[in-house]
């Protein structure tokens, strides 16, 4: 029995006997419990920005450490990871047959431990002048084969630098999504969060680890407008085998349903489904 079905049915069996016996008041399940109640289905969260596969970038160096991911990942409730290791076109050449090798390794595991996990290449993208001319010449992976490209920044870069990447990716015909966006202080402002998205179609990708975290006084009040304003499209692990970058998409889902509301919660938790569907294509 995997470490997913466990953890999934005592989940399960406390939310049912909760309710069944009036102890949470009566009170309707929340969405993020009754996303667990779909059990049957095996698909509870999909993560779109995972660092799963060992020895391609800085998300696990041993076989060993990507076995340990994915039954961390089905514990934790996720049905659907796409594979997202670092890349930077033109700049350092991604070691593309040993992912093939490494994540048809990790498809097998999964089958063969039962973790009813599915799995999916991606990449984030860290830009670089050539971004826009990989993006056009299909040189490097977007999100499931989907028009969405996962794009990161240096936290350093400028409003100026951002924007212009973001517009030559949209030019390229890639839908950007912006990894990690609350990690970048230049485009760090409700209004340029609306103009990117309104002018580039770009989408908003957070941490879940973000949302249990204290954040410093400006970043909680601009992080409350995004949720509030229905700017954030995903939230995913970013998960990394190294302490404190732990999957935590069932904590971090509760925190963004308890904060902003059921409403949110199935939003966001439902927009891969429309990347895995070809956004975009
Ligand atoms: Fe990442």
């Amino acid at each position: 029995m995997g470490i997913e079905t466990d953890y999934v049915r005592e989940r399960v069996s406390e939310a049912v006997t909760k309710s069944s016996s009036g102890q949470n008041g009566g009170r309707e399940l929340t969405f993020t419990e009754k996303r667990q109640l779909k059990e049957d289905e095996k698909v509870l969260y999909t993560d779109i920005h995972c660092h799963v596969i060992w020895g391609v970038d800085d998300g696990g160096e041993t076989r060993e450490e990507t076995e340990k991911m994915l039954r961390e990942a089905a514990a934790d409730g996720i049905g659907r990871i796409i594979c997202t290791p670092h890349v930077t076109p033109g700049v350092y050449e991604f070691p593309e047959e040993t992912f093939e090798r490494h994540f048809e390794y990790a498809r097998e595991y999964i089958a063969r431990e039962g973790l009813g996990i599915s799995l999916y290449r991606g990449a984030e993208i860290l830009y670089t002048d050539h971004v826009p001319r990989f993006l056009r010449e299909k040189r490097v992976a977007t999100l499931a084969g989907s028009s969405c490209a996962l794009i990161e920044f240096s936290p350093t870069d400028t409003r100026e630098h951002i924007f212009d990447a973001i517009q030559k990716v949209s030019g390229a015909g890639a839908i950007p999504v912006i990894a990690h966006m609350e990690r970048y202080p230049a485009i760090g402002k409700i209004e340029q969060v609306r103009e990117l998205k309104s002018r580039f179609r770009a989408l908003v990708q957070i941490n879940a680890r973000t949302l249990l975290r204290k954040q410093p006084l400006l970043r909680r009040g601009f992080m409350d407008r995004l949720f509030r304003e229905g700017l954030v499209d995903f939230v995913a692990t970013d998960t990394h085998c190294m302490p404190g970058r732990e999957t935590c998409m069932t904590q971090g889902m509760k925190a963004l349903e308890e904060k902003y509301g059921a409403e949110a919660a199935r939003r966001i938790a439902e927009m891969p489904e429309k990347v895995l569907e070809g956004m975009g294509k």
